[in-house]
């Protein structure tokens, strides 16, 4: 696409293109991120985070305000996470989930309170459990039956290394699966699901797991927690999951007196990858989901819940572009049918300076990407163009099939947006590529969060 028609959905707020052609974010020409800071790297828009974390808390708190209950938001650290995000997040008035030890350790080197933090994982270690216990997080989400006693010994063991706090309890939640999975292009709902989350609400689990845990005089049973999927763009899934989870709570409280005070929602609302994508509006669907929550608890004559909510891709993705350099260009001549089903066309592979270890959803997931050469106005006329890496094989794309201007060669800055989660997270060190830095932008000014990695790095580990 053109960068001049940048669409303001898939590049981070505060992008402008000035009169040469050349693109800054908060103020800063992408050239001189490149200059500085050499590429490939994410720049991230510091405002557009703050901005997108708050929008998501002001959404929630006022939709559940209007039913007569408070939100928590949790920014799910999974989708990128760092010292400098989660202080961000927390000035912002959010909480942080981590799912492992790792996660949390970030969140803690950043300061967040131990109260403020969560902690998911559908296989946690023991010094994972008894890491958070000594953190004092303000949950442990429970995943599996096994682990109710487990997190239980746990607080046992906190209790022998602190005899002070004899009367120690874990704060526990219990995931759930609701029968809804949702996410990308698959929907499906099924009663009956094969995977490694949670405990089955359908299956009757969920119930035994709610229950075991109030059995369990180590553990105070925060509530119940449901997470149906990444990156979903029907709101629908939303809302038959949190019919299905107040059913559950208001079934343990008919069978055990204990009406849980809190409900999790989970994480998975879905943003823009492509200009013209429209992306789930959080105040849509915090409206929906209330209304959604109230009319359950009406029906089930329960009082309605304390809510949580944990997004990850919404808050962070669309606030960062990875910036490459353009190196080989090559015209391919594609003899396959075309998109149009007439013969054969030329494909122009632009390769570029990094590749599938710092965006590995293309390869992984099949996802789509645009991007734009961002250093100067380019020709009118365009090329159909496919953006490359620089590892050892062809599935190794970063975006499939985007308009490039003819003119794009060696040299040029190329911008892939929306790379801000599960960008950096999921990278990896393949061909022994050092993983890129991530340069805040702010006020005109950039500010490293994460450092480029080395090779020094990588070597320091091959210890021969
Ligand atoms: N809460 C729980 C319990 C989760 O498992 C997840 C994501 C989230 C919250 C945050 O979901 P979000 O709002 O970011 O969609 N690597 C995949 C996404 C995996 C998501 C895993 N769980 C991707 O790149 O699309």
């Amino acid at each position: 696409m053109s960068p001049d028609g940048l669409d303001p959905q898939v590049w981070p707020a505060s992008t402008v293109v000035g009169p040469d052609g050349a693109v800054s974010v908060a103020g800063v020409d992408l050239r001189a991120v490149a200059a500085e800071h050499g590429t490939p790297v994410y720049v991230l828009d510091e405002d557009d985070f703050r901005a997108r974390a708050r929008t998501f808390r002001a959404a929630f708190t006022e939709a559940f305000a209007a039913i007569g209950t408070e939100v928590d938001v949790y920014y799910a650290g999974k989708a990128f996470l760092c010292t400098a995000v989660a202080r961000w997040a927390v000035e912002e008035g959010l909480r942080i989930d981590t799912a492992t030890g790792g996660e949390l350790a970030v969140a803690l080197r950043a300061g967040v309170p131990g109260p403020d933090i969560g902690l998911h994982g559908n296989n946690k270690s023991d010094a994972e459990i008894d890491r958070a216990l000594e953190a004092g997080v303000g949950r442990v989400v429970i995943d599996s039956l096994p682990e109710v006693a487990r997190v239980a010994e746990a607080v046992r063991r906190y209790r022998a290394r602190h005899p002070e706090a004899m009367l120690r309890r874990a704060p526990v939640m219990v995931r759930v699966t609701t029968g809804v999975h949702a996410g990308g292009h698959e929907y499906i709902s099924t009663a009956h699901e094969d995977q490694k989350f949670g405990l089955s609400v359908a299956g009757g689990q969920a119930l035994a797991g709610l229950r075991a845990v109030l059995d369990h005089p180590e553990l105070e049973l925060l509530g119940v927690h449901s997470h149906i999927g990444s990156q979903i763009l029907d709101p629908s899934g939303f809302e038959v999951a949190a019919r299905t989870i107040l059913d559950l709570r208001a079934e343990l409280a008919a069978v055990t007196g204990h009406l849980v005070a809190e409900v999790d929602l989970g994480g998975g609302y879905g943003v823009a990858y492509l200009p013209g994508e429209v992306p789930l509006d959080p105040s849509r669907i915090a409206k929906d989901v209330a209304r959604v929550v109230q009319d359950a608890c009406a029906d089930l004559h329960t009082p309605v819940p304390r809510i949580s909510v944990e997004p990850g891709r919404a808050i962070v993705g669309p606030t960062t572009l990875t910036l490459y350099t353009v190196g080989t260009v090559k015209p391919v001549t594609v003899d396959a049918a075309g998109p149009d089903g007439t013969g054969s066309f030329t494909r122009t592979y632009v390769s570029v300076d990094g590749g599938m270890s710092d965006n590995l959803r293309p390869a992984l997931y099949g996802a789509h990407y645009t991007a734009a050469v961002v250093s100067r106005r380019g020709s009118p006329g365009t090329v159909r163009a496919r953006v490359v890496g620089k590892h050892c094989e062809s599935g190794d794309i970063l975006v499939h099939d985007v308009a490039l201007p003819a003119d794009v060669a060696a040299g040029d800055l190329l911008a892939v947006p929306v790379t801000g989660a599960y960008g950096r997270s999921m990278a990896s060190n393949y061909n022994h590529v050092p993983r890129p830095p991530v340069v805040a932008v702010r006020a005109g000014g950039t500010r490293v969060i994460v450092r480029r990695e080395t090779e020094d790095d990588l070597l320091a580990l091959d210890v021969g």
